[in-house]
């Protein structure tokens, strides 16, 4: 993500606890509105789409791999979970936006 955009900061929960996360460390979490996925990974909190860019698969049904990709549970496509990237060689790109862990919140910028 570019550094020297700004965002506007969203608060999505009260704290990253609120999460509940599966066994596939995927968490639905709401973005004015509407749904989006949040991925744990290393510690690390990775926000993404709810729906797939190749035929919409929802992606909170999906897992997050070993390597830190986002496994969609339709096609198998694999997307970077930090650069949403795909990796499995489709040419999609996952959208997803920048987290902060805030004192007073879980942010996500837009
Ligand atoms: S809908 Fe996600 S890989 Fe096809």
């Amino acid at each position: 993500m570019n550094n020297l955009r700004s965002y506007n900061w969203v608060r999505i929960a009260g704290s990253s606890s609120e999460l509940v996360f599966g066994t596939n460390q995927i968490a639905l979490a709401e973005l004015d509105g509407r749904p989006i996925c949040i991925g744990r990974f290393k510690d690390r909190l990775f926000a993404f789409a709810y729906k797939c860019p190749h035929a919409s698969g929802l992606l909170s049904d999906g897992f997050i791999d070993a390597l830190g990709n986002v496994v969609c549970p339709l096609h198998r496509y694999r997307f970077n979970i930090s650069t949403g990237y795909n990796v499995s060689g489709e040419g999609y790109r996952l959208r997803r936006w920048p987290v902060e862990d805030r004192p007073d919140g879980l942010y996500i910028g837009c």
